[in-house]
């Protein structure tokens, strides 16, 4: 498995503190099965104004570490990327590290609201050669309240083009049950693409997937369930297109309290 999203790498953003905590998280990540991961550390987020030199120096040595103590996990570049004005001009000056410094940026919504123009947003990113991963829409407020918000998004743009990225934490409920319960709406409507763990350390957000994964594979089946961390994540990774289908609408609203028990 891929974990598109992690803040494993250590003392430059909210994730690991040092490179002992990165190397525990990279143990954990073995034992859960992945083989590899994109470090994704916040740029305009709150304080954090990642460099690209400085990751690629720290996704080097993190390797380094991991080769010499055999540790079998590679950690690739990336960045998790705050929706701010200016973004389109960062992206255009080169100082966002793209997935893999391939065609996919992961990005992130501001956390109470979706901006006015985001679609307009979306076709500017597509139309500069780019396609975008969205980080964990479950989380977002405005979405939790109108989640239709995503399907009528993804309705707009060709399948593939615009992805999203769902969190662990959110579909085993530890993210609270609004972002539970809009997780599961994006899966039962096929409007979630990846799976991935966005840890931030060995203690409090580790890189664990495996009863999401149960989870995503009792609403979605097994075989999508395995896209979402296999094949649509070394797809991204690899530059290639996501070859998936238009979203369908099956459940018009999100599940009321109660509905949260049943599947
Ligand atoms: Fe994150």
């Amino acid at each position: 498995m891929i974990d598109l999203h992690c803040h494993i790498l250590p003392g430059i953003d909210d994730g690991a503190q040092d490179p002992e905590e990165a190397l525990e998280m990279s143990r954990m990540a073995v034992d859960e099965c992945f083989s590899g991961i994109v470090a994704t550390p916040h740029y305009g987020s709150g304080k954090f104004l990642s460099d690209i030199n400085a990751v690629n120096r720290l996704v080097v040595e993190l390797n380094q570490e991991l080769e010499a103590r055999n540790i079998k996990l590679t950690i690739f570049p990336g960045m998790e990327v705050r929706l701010t004005a200016d973004v389109l001009g960062s992206l255009s000056t080169g100082k966002i590290l793209s997935i893999n410094q391939g065609p996919y940026v992961l990005m992130e919504l501001p956390i109470a609201l979706v901006p006015a123009g985001f679609e307009n947003f979306v076709r500017m990113v597509l139309e500069s050669g780019r396609r975008l991963v969205l980080a964990h829409p479950e989380k977002n407020l405005e979405i939790q309240r109108h989640p239709e918000i995503i399907y009528n998004l993804l309705t707009v743009f060709d399948p593939g083009d615009l992805l999203m990225q769902i969190t662990a934490d959110s579909v085993t409920g530890d993210a609270g049950l609004s972002a539970l319960s809009t997780a599961k709406y994006l899966l039962e409507n096929d409007l979630a693409h990846i799976l991935a763990t966005d840890a931030h350390s060995a203690v409090e957000r580790p890189p664990r997937i495996s009863n999401a994964l149960d989870v995503v594979s009792s609403i979605v089946g097994n075989e999508r369930a395995n896209k979402m961390v296999k094949d649509w994540p070394r797809d991204i990774l690899a530059g290639r297109e996501v070859d998936c289908d238009p979203p369908r609408q099956r459940t018009k609203k999100r599940k009321s309290f109660w509905g949260l028990f049943r599947r």
